[in-house]
C-alpha cells in the first residue's frame, strides 16, 4: 500500500511571528503545485495562529512542537490541545528528544500527550530514538520497543494508522551526522514490524514513519530510498524555506 510521503519542518525555538509568516508566504508559493505529499511546519506557540492564517487554503499544514496533556487549569506555562487547535494547528510533535532530555518528558507523559492530541483531533507526530550510548551498547531496538510500547499504550490500531512516528536517533540531531541509509532503514523496518505485531497489519501498512536527524537536501533521497522511510522531520535545514522545499521535493 502506498503511503503518502510526509515532510515536517521543526523550527524549534526559532522565528518571530513576522519571520514565521514570511517563511509561510514563501513556502506556500514554492509548493503551490505540490499535491502528492503532506507538508507541515512546526512553529513556536507564539507564531502558530499567524502562520496558520498565512498558509490557510494551501498545501501546508501547521504543527505545534509540543502539547500539554491536561485540559485546563493551574499549569503555568503549559498549552493545551484545544488551544493549539484553536490557533490553527492540525498536528503536534510529541516526545521530541529535546523535550525528553531538557524538559523531562517521559514515555508516560508522551503517552498522555498522544492520547490528548488524538482526543482533540490533533495528529501526533510521536518521536522516538536512541542515544549514542544506547546504540553503542546495542540497545537501539530495546529502546525503540520501550518507547513504542509505553508511548502508544492504549492507542487503538485505527488511531496508530492515522498518526505519524518520527525515528530520530538522538546522536544525529543537530550534529550534522545523519544515520546511514542502512541504519535508518533497519530502525524503520524494526519499528514497522513492532507496529504490525502490536497494533495489526492495517496500522503497520498505514502509519507514516519519518526519519529525523541532520536531514539535508543532499542526503534526503538516499534516506527516502529505504522502503520504510516515509518522509523526514527536519530541524536546522527547515529554517530556510528554499532548503526545506528542496528536501520535501527531493525526498
Ligand atoms: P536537525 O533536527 O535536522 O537539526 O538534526 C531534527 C529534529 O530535531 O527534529
Amino acid at each position: 500500500m502506498a503511503r503518502r510521503p510526509f515532510f515536517a519542518a521543526n523550527w524549534k525555538m526559532f522565528k518571530t511571528i513576522g519571520e514565521a509568516v514570511a517563511w509561510g508566504r514563501t513556502f506556500r508559493e514554492l509548493t503551490r503545485d505540490v499535491a502528492d505529499r503532506d507538508l507541515v511546519a512546526a512553529a513556536p506557540y507564539t507564531a502558530l495562529a499567524s502562520l496558520a492564517a498565512e498558509v490557510k487554503g494551501s498545501n501546508v499544514g501547521v504543527a505545534a512542537q509540543d502539547v500539554y496533556f491536561e485540559k485546563e487549569g493551574a499549569f503555568t506555562g503549559a498549552v493545551s490541545a484545544l488551544m493549539i487547535k484553536d490557533a490553527g494547528a492540525a498536528y503536534a510533535i510529541v516526545g521530541h528528544s529535546e523535550r525528553r532530555r531538557i524538559f523531562g518528558d517521559t514515555d508516560a507523559s508522551v503517552n498522555r500527550k498522544t492520547h490528548v492530541a488524538i482526543a482533540n483531533g490533533i495528529i501526533p507526530i510521536v518521536c522516538i530514538g536512541e542515544t549514542l550510548e544506547e546504540r553503542e551498547a546495542n540497545q537501539t531496538f530495546d529502546v525503540l520497543d520501550r518507547q513504542i510500547k509505553a508511548g502508544l499504550d492504549g492507542i487503538t490500531g485505527e488511531q496508530v494508522a492515522a498518526l505519524v512516528i518520527a525515528y530520530e536517533p538522538v546522536w544525529a540531531i543537530g550534529t550534522g551526522r545523519n544515520a546511514t541509509p542502512q541504519q535508518a532503514g533497519d530502525a524503520h523496518a524494526h519499528i514497522r514490524s513492532r507496529i504490525r505485531q502490536w497494533f495489526g497489519g492495517d496500522a503497520a501498512d498505514a502509519v507514516r514513519i519519518l526519519y529525523g536527524g541532520s536531514v539535508k537536501p543532499d542526503n534526503v533521497a538516499e534516506l527516502r530510498a529505504q522502503p520504510d522511510v516515509d518522509g523526514a522531520l527536519v530541524g536546522g535545514a527547515s529554517l530556510d524555506p528554499a532548503s526545506f522545499f528542496a528536501i520535501a521535493s527531493r525526498g
